[in-house]
């Protein structure tokens, strides 16, 4: 037979790429030694160029997505021997840039995290499986290198099994993450229904190993604010909005928050420590406090900070340019709440609000 053997049968060299693969190994440990992944707000302030360097976590976690997904489809063809001859090579090539890719990504994630604010189920997740995938698929580059040295058809599968499961790891750390920048409804908002709820209760089902069971919301049992005052008479319209038992806070507060502020201020995403998600927590405020102040709308930061001019020297107006802004209904809206005395359990039906936000303050109790 004259046929020419199979590169993957002649003897190779792989030192090179055994050097690199140790290399990026011990850069991967380095890494998480230098930075320990933290799940809690850090303690010290980083230094900038590590908040530099993370900031480019977005854009370095599609190198790995592309390589290894992509490296799916390799392996697929290198289920044979002839495809492994032919496209070996290629794959362990794809699979070590997309194991690099994803060490950079992640130590560009823990750098990230120093910013603070990110705490909570969904980045705990994020974080353990991105790191849990990328020591996964490391190991798995060795096991390809070791097949591929040794002309190893068993080894060459179990290579492919854990990479298979690392990658999988790996993508469903990412759905994580993608819920802490985009909110946790992004990616089943529009799911057909069966599909819907079966997805929000496999993520149910896999943040309660991380998550304290959360307390049921706080609707009715919040304690009142000290100077709070069921209603103020206001000079303004007197006709009350008939809106049954419907809350001041919980159903025009609340949404306002929810629409325009809390893509950074909830349970998954704090920033400047703060969460406005719940009546306690938005009184409670930030690193700075004095979130809100009640009564007194020009001493609450968040309304100081909503006041600021949009280009502020220090970046400092909320929401950050280039965001969703509040309405000037909405705006005075929240100042009204403020000087009715901030309460949690102002009805809507009994308070007076003046003429030119009625409209608006009707239009979000409704939805
Ligand atoms: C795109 C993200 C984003 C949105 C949306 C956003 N914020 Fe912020 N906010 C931040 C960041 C980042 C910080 C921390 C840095 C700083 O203090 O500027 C912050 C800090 C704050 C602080 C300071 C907390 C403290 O104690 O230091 C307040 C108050 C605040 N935001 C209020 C709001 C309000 C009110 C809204 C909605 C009207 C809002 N933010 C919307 C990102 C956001």
């Amino acid at each position: 037979m004259s046929s020419p053997a199979h590169a993957f049968d002649e003897p190779k060299s792989f030192t090179a790429h055994w050097i690199a693969t140790v290399l990026l190994i011990v850069a991967f440990v380095l890494g998480l030694l230098i930075f320990p992944p933290l799940y809690e707000a850090p303690t010290a302030e980083a230094s900038s160029s590590v908040l530099f360097i993370g900031r480019f976590h977005p854009i370095l976690l599609h190198l790995p997505v592309g390589a290894l997904g992509l490296l799916c489809f390799m392996e697929l063809l290198c289920v044979t021997r002839r495809g492994e001859s032919k496209y070996g090579d290629a794959a362990l090539l794809t699979l070590f840039v997309g194991s690099a890719g994803a060490v950079l990504a992640v130590l560009a994630g823990i750098m990230l995290s120093r910013e603070g604010g990110y705490v909570g189920g969904n980045f705990t997740l994020h974080q353990s499986m991105g790191i849990l995938g990328t020591a996964g698929v490391l190991l798995a580059l060795v096991v390809r290198l070791l097949a591929m040295g040794r002309h190893s058809t068993e080894l060459l599968q179990a290579y492919r099994a854990l990479y298979f499961v690392s990658f999988g790891v790996m993508g469903l750390g990412a759905h994580f993450g993608g819920n802490m920048s985009h909110g946790s409804k992004f990616l089943t908002q529009h799911a057909p229904e069966p599909i819907k709820s079966q997805m929000i209760s496999m993520e149910k089902w896999m943040l309660s190993f991380v998550e304290e069971p959360k307390p049921e919301k706080t609707e009715e049992k919040a304690p009142e604010p000290p100077k709070a005052v069921e209603t103020a008479p206001t000079p303004a319209s007197p006709a009350p909005v008939a809106s049954g038992d419907k809350l001041v806070f919980q159903h025009i507060i609340l949404p306002i928050f929810e629409a325009k502020c809390n893509k950074c201020h909830n349970e998954e995403k704090s920033k400047g420590d703060l969460r406005m998600d719940t009546y306690e927590l938005t009184m409670q405020g930030g690193e700075n406090g004095k979130n809100i102040v009640a009564g007194k709308p020009e001493e609450s930061l968040s309304i100081t900070r909503i006041m600021l001019p949009i280009d502020d020297d220090e970046g400092e107006h909320m929401p950050p340019e280039g965001k969703d802004q509040l309405t000037k209904e909405e705006i005075a809206l929240l100042k009204w709440w403020i000087e009715q005395g901030a309460s949690n359990t102002q009805k809507v039906d009994l308070s007076v609000i003046p003429a030119d936000i009625k409209a608006a303050a009707e239009a979000i109790v409704k939805g």
